[in-house]
């Protein structure tokens, strides 16, 4: 088994979104201190029909690594034959969607639906680590189904068994959806009983509560989602490289790069209708979010972004 990048193991890294972790979005999570990065999740059966869609999530940039390619399925062969094909693309390593719990996701027996059936599960580990072609495997799960139908606490070494080198814990069940308190004393007992490096996630409002879970769980890293949409500037604080909140034209400066770096990815006008999901989030929490948020929705130019960040840096600098 080949060890995950430290950066992964025991650093702090973007988790998975889909809709929002695209290249753009992890390379400006990489210039802020996130230590890793992983795409959003990409369908084995879409790999293997070389579907378009598939195949576009799979662009990166350099200086993205470490990054790792997320993969969800529900066959073990299915995923083998993917990890064959995405080991040869420059990847660090190869990440398992056993966590999901969206319908569609579950309907198609995968993503959380892993968590059902552990043979299974422990069948597609093996899988994938044999197309690996001797890169990293890691495996991202939650609890379990749900309160009645957790994970055994020794799912580290039965991973490890079958050639995971890192697992990445989601401290909910699947019944949880995305809501409710993590459930740290989870992640505690997988954290205490597994041989291999454990990220914790979940919840990860700020940098001191996302800090405080590690420290708390015994695990050796940090798996960041939502706390990061619109503030890439949470992985400096947890890197105690800086603070979460940036000055006025350090936050226009960033959220135009990440606007001109989806400008080199997405063609327009599709990448102004795709950043206004993000551009939203960047607006969250301001005074006047509101009306700052009816123009974010509308923008149609590089100009019209500029407008929107001229407005909130006024009020940025007179709060
Ligand atoms: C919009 C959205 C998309 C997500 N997409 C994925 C995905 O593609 N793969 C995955 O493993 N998890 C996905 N997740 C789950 C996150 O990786 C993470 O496990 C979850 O949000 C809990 O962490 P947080 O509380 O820090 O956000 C997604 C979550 C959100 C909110």
């Amino acid at each position: 088994m080949t060890p995950a990048p430290e950066g992964y193991a025991r650093g702090f890294t973007l988790a998975p979104m889909a809709g929002f972790t695209d290249s753009a979005f992890r390379t400006i999570a990489r210039r802020h201190g996130a230590t890793a990065v992983v795409t959003e999740m990409v369908s084995v059966q879409g790999l293997s029909r070389r579907n378009s869609g598939s195949c576009r999530l799979l662009a990166f940039r350099e200086e993205e690594k470490p990054i790792g390619v997320q993969l969800y399925g529900a066959e073990p062969e299915a995923f083998e034959r993917a990890a064959s094909i995405v080991s040869r693309m420059g990847f660090d390593f190869i990440d398992i969607n056993a966590g999901c719990p969206v319908r569609k996701v579950l309907a198609s027996r995968s993503g959380a639906a892993l968590l059902r059936d552990i043979p299974r599960l422990l069948d597609v580990v093996s899988a994938t680590s044999a197309g690996a072609g001797g890169l990293p495997v890691t495996l991202k799960i939650r609890l379990g189904w749900d309160p009645e139908n957790p994970v055994p606490d020794d799912i580290g070494a039965l991973a490890a068994s079958r050639g995971a080198s890192a697992l990445c814990v989601h401290g909910r069940f699947r019944s949880d959806m995305f809501d409710g308190p993590v459930r740290t004393a989870g992640i505690t007992a997988i954290a205490g009983a597994s041989p291999i490096p454990v990220v914790a996630n979940g919840d990860s409002t700020s940098p001191s509560a996302a800090l405080r879970m590690r420290d708390e769980t015994g695990a050796s890293g940090l798996l960041i989602g939502r706390g990061a949409i619109g503030r890439p500037w949470f992985f400096r604080e947890l890197a105690g490289l800086g603070s979460i909140q940036p000055a006025a034209g350090e936050f226009r400066e960033t959220v135009m790069e990440h606007l001109r770096l989806s400008m080199l990815d997405v063609p327009a006008p599709f990448v102004f209708h795709m950043f206004r999901g993000q551009l939203v989030r960047y607006l969250k929490g301001f005074k006047g979010a509101a009306s700052l948020r009816s123009l974010a929705v509308g923008v149609e130019s590089e100009s019209d972004v500029a407008g929107v960040l001229e407005e909130a840096s006024k009020i940025m600098e007179t709060a």
